[in-house]
């Protein structure tokens, strides 16, 4: 049975998830609460790394948009047995850096799949386990390409999509938003840094505490 929390962090290319996930780690373990693992998708065990490097090789420039969306969900899949329904188990709290949102709106939003075919491949993939808490960093895509362009010495193949690519990305969360807004909490990614990290780690702090007080 699972006893521990399910909290997920989203958002376009560039938005700052695994520089806020580093902080937030930090501020956790400042404040006491130690009982948690942060982990990613793609990857995150032995087996979704390989499958991370083909999703992601530059030169795989002929993936099939459905072959994509499978290998995503196959990988999640591979993800939630080797690591996040275990550690769920045993009470400890998984925060994970991407996860079915982001499916949804790149494999089915973006890249015109539909949201709804590939929540479906995803639910055979998953079951119901959706997280309980998912952290969405807001940030235009305009900004995030910018980002990406400044910071990266190597971006991978969904990076260096078009600007037109990054904001049907934003559009699909914005839909995703809509279809879980009781689920999803939304961090303004504009801010500085240290004001994400902070917003994002109040509302996973506030969470946390609440729910291991019932
Ligand atoms: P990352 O840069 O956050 O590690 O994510 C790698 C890329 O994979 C990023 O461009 C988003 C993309 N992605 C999808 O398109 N679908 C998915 O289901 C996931 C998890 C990631």
């Amino acid at each position: 049975m699972k006893k521990g929390l399910f909290i997920t962090f989203e958002g376009v290319d560039g938005s700052g998830k695994t520089s806020v996930l580093k902080g937030v780690n930090d501020l956790l373990l400042k404040n006491g609460i130690s009982n948690f693992i942060i982990t990613r998708e793609p990857g995150g065990s032995k087996i979704t790394e390989k499958i991370r490097s083909i999703i992601l090789d530059r030169d795989n420039i002929e993936e099939d948009i459905k072959t994509e969306a499978l290998l995503y969900a196959a990988s999640r899949r591979q993800h939630l047995v080797d690591v996040i329904i275990k550690r769920l188990e045993e009470g400890v709290h998984v925060i994970c850096d991407r996860y079915v949102d982001s499916s949804l709106a790149y494999q089915g939003y973006a890249r015109g799949i539909g949201i709804e075919e590939v929540r479906k491949i995803n639910e055979f993939a998953i079951g119901s386990l959706y997280p309980d808490l998912t952290i969405y960093l807001d940030l235009a895509p305009e900004e995030g390409l910018k980002r990406i362009m400044k910071n990266r010495e190597n971006p991978d193949r969904l990076d260096v999509e078009k600007l037109s690519f990054h904001k049907k990305v934003y559009e699909g969360y914005e839909e995703v938003y809509k279809m879980f807004q009781g689920r999803i909490y939304k961090v303004d990614a504009k801010q500085d840094l240290l004001s994400v990290t902070k917003d994002a780690f109040n509302k996973v702090y506030e969470f946390i505490v609440q729910n291991e007080k019932r």
